[in-house]
């Protein structure tokens, strides 16, 4: 039985290079026992404790691997479900800062998602025949569990075109959620035109669309998208471009339609940093992802000379995968080398067998 949890309240003061110390102290006290999953959009002062980073699909397929009793996830909430979600029963998942959700995927809710399948149904007949759920990775557990059961499947931002054409071989149409963009963008790259991909919006009757849009479309598109992709813009690119003619662009898929258009390369973190790294020496690069992510990116490959920016003027942090700190990280792996787990994230069982089942067929896809 555990001891009682030592409070936060005596590590929000703490300073940083005390938390580092403990966080140090307490990993080496745990050994083998945990391990820190840490997504490339982590804080520099986070990202120095990982021992596994990744972008979301590496990560999942990480935890699915790990032997660890402990996944302590740095990054947001879906992130932590999806470990729990893959992890063996006896294994732990860990969110150091329940704070730390995605404001993308909370977009989308369960509620939203079964009432849109009802519209769907008065206007199409049975969905279940006609319509391929997909979600984003980027989404809550019960609405992979949703896809799952429906017939539907997972996606990430590295293996959505792959994913969109599995779903079209099931079914003449896709409800694609929560992020409008990476849907659009990949079909957009697999063909579809723009007209017969309409936005859903989950808070009109019927996503706002008339029954004729609803069946004349191949995509709908629920409307959500990231804080933080959203606030690259063309004009970003067009300005850069002006002053660096020689120069490549490249974004994520999360980000709006035009910016993927005017973009040289499109992919997941994992992909922006593979190719930045790959590039040939002296090459100048403008990224339009998260800070965290360029700031790190533009260091490490400075020594051979190549320039890397940030694409907008704005500061554009993921303010919630920000929140995951050396004081909630030295909190929980303290609390965890006393015997005492803080911050555990369940999913329910018959959430967690239906998730995994749209996950499966997502690996098995791709
Ligand atoms: P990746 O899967 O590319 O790491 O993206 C996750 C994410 O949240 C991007 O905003
Ligand atoms: Fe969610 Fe956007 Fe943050 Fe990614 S960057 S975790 S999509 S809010």
């Amino acid at each position: 039985m555990q001891t009682s949890i030592i409070s936060f309240d005596r590590f929000n003061t703490l300073k940083d290079a005390e938390a580092h110390e403990r966080i140090r102290a307490a990993k080496e006290k745990l050994g083998k026992r945990v391990v820190l999953l840490v997504h490339h959009y982590q804080r520099a002062d986070v990202y120095q404790h990982r021992d596994l980073t990744g972008d979301s699909l590496r990560l999942s397929r990480m935890a699915s691997e790990v032997d660890a009793e402990f996944i302590v996830f740095c990054g947001v909430h879906f992130m932590a479900e999806v470990a729990d979600i893959l992890s063996r029963p006896e294994q732990i998942a860990i969110l150091p800062d329940l704070a730390a959700g995605c404001s993308m995927a909370d977009m989308a809710n369960l509620a939203k998602v079964e009432r849109s399948w009802r519209e769907l149904t008065a206007v199409l007949g049975n969905p279940d025949e006609l319509v391929t759920p997909v979600t984003y990775i980027n989404s809550a557990a019960d609405l992979k569990a949703f896809c799952g059961e429906h017939g539907g499947i997972v996606c990430t931002s590295s293996n959505a075109p792959k994913i969109l054409e599995w779903s079209f071989a099931q079914r003449e149409k896709i409800l694609f959620f929560p992020d409008q963009h990476l849907g659009r963008w990949t079909g957009h790259t697999m063909g579809i035109p723009l007209e017969q991909m309409v936005v859903w919006d989950p808070d009109l009757p019927s996503g706002g669309l008339t029954p004729e849009q609803i069946k004349n479309a191949r995509m709908l598109l629920w409307k959500g998208h990231c804080a933080v992709h959203q606030m690259f813009q063309p004009s970003h690119i067009a300005n850069w471009r002006r002053a660096n003619p020689e120069g490549f662009v490249i974004s994520h898929p999360e980000s709006a339609f035009e910016v993927c258009r005017d973009s040289d390369f499109v992919g997941s973190t994992e992909y922006i940093i593979k190719v930045v790294k790959d590039a040939a020496p002296n090459t100048k690069w403008l990224v339009g992802t998260e800070l965290n992510l360029v700031n790190r990116l533009a260091e490490e490959v400075k020594h051979e000379g190549k320039l890397v920016q940030f694409m907008s003027p704005m500061v554009c942090m993921c303010s919630t995968m920000q929140r995951i700190d050396p004081q909630h990280l030295a909190w929980t792996l303290e609390n965890l080398a006393e015997g005492r787990v803080v911050n555990r994230i369940t999913v329910p069982a018959h959430e967690a067998a239906l998730a995994k089942l749209s996950r499966e067929r997502m690996l098995a896809v791709s």
